[in-house]
């Protein structure tokens, strides 16, 4: 039976993957989370009253915060895992503006911890990081970054995304650890944080309060993404972590590191997925256009992934996005206790 490390595991992406890994395979699974404004016991809790009182024990919740280093006690609680999937970070981009050294800590200094306590096991088989799309920066009409293209980040959250992924590629090319890396697009779903653009037009469109949309200079285009929903994720990361035999062939120094974009089945725009939100909802949709420079610096109005990589070895999102944001909505409307 193998063993798995998930970093974060009382955040968002991360209890979705875990109740995915517990519903599909037999393994054991250790989390480590510090707890912050975004981690939430409860979410577990949740997925966890799905299960039978065995599986329920298959979770073992080890407290620690990755800025230290992964002392002997923490590391015999750990026991000796054969994957580590490390999603634990600090991840509110606009704090990352307010506080850019926390997320260097959170981000850079928490992953390098982890890199060197992977580079402890003897039996690692696969070290999965998990990076963003928004490491590319904003990406012109037309334009859909691939897994190799250079980083330009916009903001200090992306910075320290970008920067913790080349200690990864450099881990592998320094220690040989076996390096995988996902960007993944925008994440929604079940218990995400109330903040979040879904969660939040959600419970404004049912409030009937105004809805902000980040847009152009000129007001007259909203920002759009690949939004991708968490169990979508949780299933491309299988199949990733399924892939044996793959062997990548770019160009990458010494290191194979191989690269993975994460995409939603399509690209939407914030004001018809508000529109969408409303019409699920049978309500009127009250919004308003803002200037997404001048609200929010480092905010970019469209990112792009390429997701041509996954779907060339078998694998794309397998539900419509329209679908997926119709189930969240009467989740979150029937679920009210997730929503501010
Ligand atoms: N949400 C998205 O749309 C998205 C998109 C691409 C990539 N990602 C990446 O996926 C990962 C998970 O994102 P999320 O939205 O679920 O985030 P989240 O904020 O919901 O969860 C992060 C978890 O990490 C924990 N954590 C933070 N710093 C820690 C530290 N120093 N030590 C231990 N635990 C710590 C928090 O307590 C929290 O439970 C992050 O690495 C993020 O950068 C997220």
């Amino acid at each position: 039976m193998k063993k798995v490390l998930i970093t974060g595991g009382a955040g968002f992406i991360a209890h979705h993957i875990i109740a995915h890994i517990i519903k599909n395979t037999d393994w054991e699974i250790v989390t480590i989370d510090r707890l912050d404004i975004s981690g939430n016991l409860n979410r577990l809790n949740e997925i966890l009253n799905q299960f039978s009182d065995k599986d329920k024990k298959r979770l073992k919740i080890v407290f620690h915060d990755l800025k230290a280093e992964i002392n002997s006690q923490i590391e015999s609680a750990i026991g000796i895992p054969d994957i580590i999937l490390h999603l634990a970070a600090a991840s509110h981009v606009d704090r990352s503006i307010s506080f850019p050294m926390e997320f260097v800590q959170d981000n850079v200094v928490g992953t390098v911890n982890l890199l060197d306590f992977a580079r402890r096991q003897k039996k690692l088989e696969k070290f999965v990081y998990f990076s963003t799309d928004e490491i590319f920066g904003n990406a012109p009409e037309g334009v859909s970054y691939s897994e190799y293209d250079r980083y330009n980040s916009t903001n200090p959250y992306s910075a320290s995304k970008a920067s913790a992924e080349e200690f990864c590629v450099a881990y592998e090319n320094t220690y040989k650890l076996p390096i995988y890396i996902t960007h993944t697009m925008n994440v929604f779903g079940e218990r995400q944080h109330p903040e979040k653009f879904i969660p939040m037009t959600i419970q404004r469109v049912r409030d009937q309060q105004k809805v902000l949309i980040h847009a152009n200079e000129e007001k007259t285009q909203a920002g759009s993404r690949h939004y991708i929903h968490a169990q979508d994720v949780a299933d491309g990361l299988m199949f990733i972590l399924n892939l044996n035999n793959y062997v990548h062939r770019g160009d990458f120094g010494n290191a194979k590191c191989p690269k993975f974009n994460l995409v939603g089945p399509e690209e939407i725009d914030n004001l018809t997925l508000a529109q969408i939100i409303a019409k699920v909802q049978k309500k009127e949709l009250i919004y308003e256009l803002i200037d997404n420079h001048t609200s929010r610096p480092g905010h970019d109005l469209r990112y792009s992934l390429s997701p041509k990589l996954l779907k060339s070895l078998g694998w794309e999102p397998k539900i419509k996005l329209s679908k997926r944001i119709e189930e969240v909505v009467e989740w979150s409307l029937k679920n009210k206790r997730w929503l501010s």
